[in-house]
Formats: C-alpha cells, sequence, structure tokens
C-alpha cells in the first residue's frame, strides 16, 4: 500500500510517499481502508520535532485522525464496508496513523457512523468536531441561553466551535488577530480583532473557547462576566505553559477554568456529533481537500498557513 513514512525529523520538501505491506489484523485491532484523513498541527510538530521523543514508534506513519471503511473487522463484530470514523489514543506516534492507504487501529479508537455525506466532508470531522464538541458541551456546558467568546477563531478549530454554537442559538463573540481576516468570521453576531487585551473590549461573555491559549487566559479571564466558564483547548499564541500563574489572583472570584484534551473519544459523543449535524443539516466544514498523490503540497500549505480551514486529504 502506499503511505508515508517518517523515521526522522523530515521538513515538507522531503514527503515521500512509499509502498509497504498492508498491516496483518491481529485480535482488537480492525483494518480500516482510508477514505480522507485531515490534517493537525500535531503531525507538525511530529514531523518536524517530536519523532526524535523515545515514545513515538519509528519507523511511523502520522496520522491522527481519518474516516473510512471496515476492511478486515477481525474479532470486532464490525462488518466488511462498515462506514467508521477513527482518532487520537497514540494513532500516528505508538502505532501507524492514517497517512495511508489503510491503517491497522486497535477497536477502542474506531467508531461506526451512518451518514450520507461525502467522504473528504466526513475527513474534516474527526479530531476537530469531537474537539470543538467536548470543549463546548463537556467542558463549558454550552446552552442557547450563553454568549460564547472563541478566542483564535480563524481556524478549523474556530469555525467548527462557531458552526455548532450558531446552530445552537448562541450569541458568538469572535475574535482573529489579523484584519484581513474579519470577513471570515462574518457569520458570528460580533467579530473584532484581538490585539491581545479583551477585557473592557467585549461584554455579557457567559462562555469563553481560548483558542490562542496560555498567551491569553489572564485576559480571557477577566474578559468574561462573573460566573463564566472559560475552556483552554488551543495554543495558537505559541505559549505552551504558564510559570508563574496564580490560580488566586489570576481567576476572578466566580469564574471558573477549565481544559479540553481530545485523547478520549467515545462512541457516545460521536454519535451526537453525527446526530446533531444530521439533524441541523449542517456539513462538517474544510478549507481545501488533496488527492493523496498531492499529499506532500496539503503538508506543504499546512506548513505555510496558506488555507483558511481544515486541510483534507482524500483517496
Ligand atoms: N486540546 C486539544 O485536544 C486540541 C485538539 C485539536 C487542536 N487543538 C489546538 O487547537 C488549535 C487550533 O487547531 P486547528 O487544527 O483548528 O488549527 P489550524 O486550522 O491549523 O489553524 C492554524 C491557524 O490558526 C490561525 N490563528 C488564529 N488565531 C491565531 C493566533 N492568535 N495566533 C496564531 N495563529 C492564529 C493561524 O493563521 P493566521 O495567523 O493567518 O490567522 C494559523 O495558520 C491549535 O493550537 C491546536 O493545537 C487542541
Amino acid at each position: 500500500m502506499k503511505a508515508v513514512v517518517l523515521d526522522e525529523i523530515t521538513g515538507a520538501n522531503d514527503v515521500v510517499i512509499s509502498e509497504v505491506p498492508i498491516p496483518e489484523v491481529r485480535p482488537g485491532w480492525v483494518l480500516v481502508k482510508i477514505k480522507a484523513f485531515g490534517l493537525n498541527h500535531s503531525e507538525k510538530l511530529l514531523r518536524l520535532n517530536e519523532i526524535r521523543a523515545d515514545y513515538i514508534q519509528k519507523p511511523v506513519i502520522p496520522g491522527i485522525e481519518c474516516v473510512g471503511e471496515i476492511a478486515n473487522p477481525s474479532d470486532s463484530g464490525l462488518a466488511v464496508g462498515q462506514k467508521v470514523v477513527a482518532l487520537m489514543g497514540g494513532m500516528g506516534r505508538s502505532f501507524n496513523g492514517s497517512y495511508a492507504e489503510y491503517a491497522l487501529l486497535p477497536r477502542r479508537i474506531v467508531f461506526p457512523i451512518e451518514s450520507d455525506l461525502p467522504w473528504e466532508a466526513l475527513g474534516a470531522a474527526p479530531e476537530t468536531y469531537f474537539t470543538a464538541w467536548g470543549s463546548l458541551f463537556e467542558c463549558l456546558r454550552l446552552t442557547t441561553e450563553d454568549t460564547l467568546l472563541i478566542r483564535g477563531a480563524t481556524c478549523a478549530l474556530g469555525y467548527a466551535a462557531m458552526q455548532i454554537a450558531k446552530a445552537l442559538g448562541c450569541r458568538v463573540v469572535a475574535t482573529t488577530h489579523r484584519e484581513e481576516k474579519l470577513p471570515l468570521i462574518a457569520q458570528a453576531d460580533e467579530a473584532l480583532i484581538d490585539d491581545g487585551k479583551l477585557t473592557g473590549k467585549i461584554s455579557g461573555v457567559t462562555k469563553a473557547l481560548d483558542l490562542v491559549g496560555p498567551k491569553s487566559l489572564r485576559d480571557t479571564l477577566t474578559a468574561v462576566e462573573k460566573g463564566a466558564i472559560v475552556c483552554q483547548t488551543g495554543l495558537l499564541g505559541g505559549v505552551y505553559a504558564l510559570n508563574g500563574f496564580d490560580p488566586i489572583k489570576d481567576i476572578p472570584n466566580g469564574v471558573y477554568l477549565t481544559g479540553f484534551f481530545s485523547n478520549y473519544p467515545t462512541q457516545k459523543v460521536i454519535d451526537e456529533i453525527f446526530a446533531f449535524l444530521d439533524d441541523k443539516k449542517l456539513k462538517p466544514k474544510y478549507g481545501k481537500v488533496f488527492d493523496f498523490e498531492n499529499v506532500k503540497d496539503a503538508i506543504f500549505s499546512q506548513d505555510n498557513g496558506s488555507i483558511d480551514g481544515k486541510i483534507v486529504v482524500k483517496w
């Protein structure tokens, strides 16, 4: 089968498609014929740095998510041809991932779905929509009465969260750090430039999804209303942790702070997401679709940030 295989630090220019054997099934694992997969920032980190870490299986086929069909169900009880999504749980790091024709995946991260959406739209969904859903509902407990701030909204996750929140009926305040990108978040009730200080510039925010991350956390906490919940999900600001964060002084009285990590997908949440998309007649959003033979171009586009929204590769 065709696959992208990484063994060492690999710039986009050095990405090649190799021929490797189709993996053989074993108990507890299923073989998935991949139809599409989305690109993620974490794969870029793997390719350019993390590949050297001891816990990465090498050589490794990257890719933390995919959609496809069961090619060999092993002992899972799933039917051949069943449509599935798969994501996370070590995929593309401790075992081979989705930048390939087939993937041998643990049954626990493979979730059957029923959907008539085209593969490229499905391919935009698993990681991005699972993360948006978990952040909005498990962490922020979003309801129709909320005003939701999406800080750093011009990314795949931001677009997905806005689509879901608007479909739910929330008021949405969205930010971008680039003035030329304001039209991309025009679906929000209020779209504004984020110059690093939102405190005093917005009002009525009861839930905040912070995708800029620790770089803006202190300001997000003071920009929301008393009683609001702030969820840290993204790291777009390039700051990964906060030294000297003082919970007593930095979290205002009566404001709540939580965080979301997408490593633990469940069938229940996947079912909820697809039922919601179906009910609201929504299609997962994507920026651009590449054929697998052009996966290198897809990776280039990711590295130079030339595409707005999710990059999807399809077979
Ligand atoms: N917690 C989790 O489990 C989880 C899961 C998935 C993703 N994430 C994180 O969520 C974030 C979004 O992921 P994604 O896949 O949706 O990203 P993406 O679509 O690849 O978006 C990346 C783009 O975001 C834009 N951006 C917007 N605001 C920014 C800011 N303040 N600073 C820098 N760049 C900004 C940048 O473009 P411009 O500079 O041109 O605007 C950049 O090209 C990432 O930090 C990712 O690591 C977390």
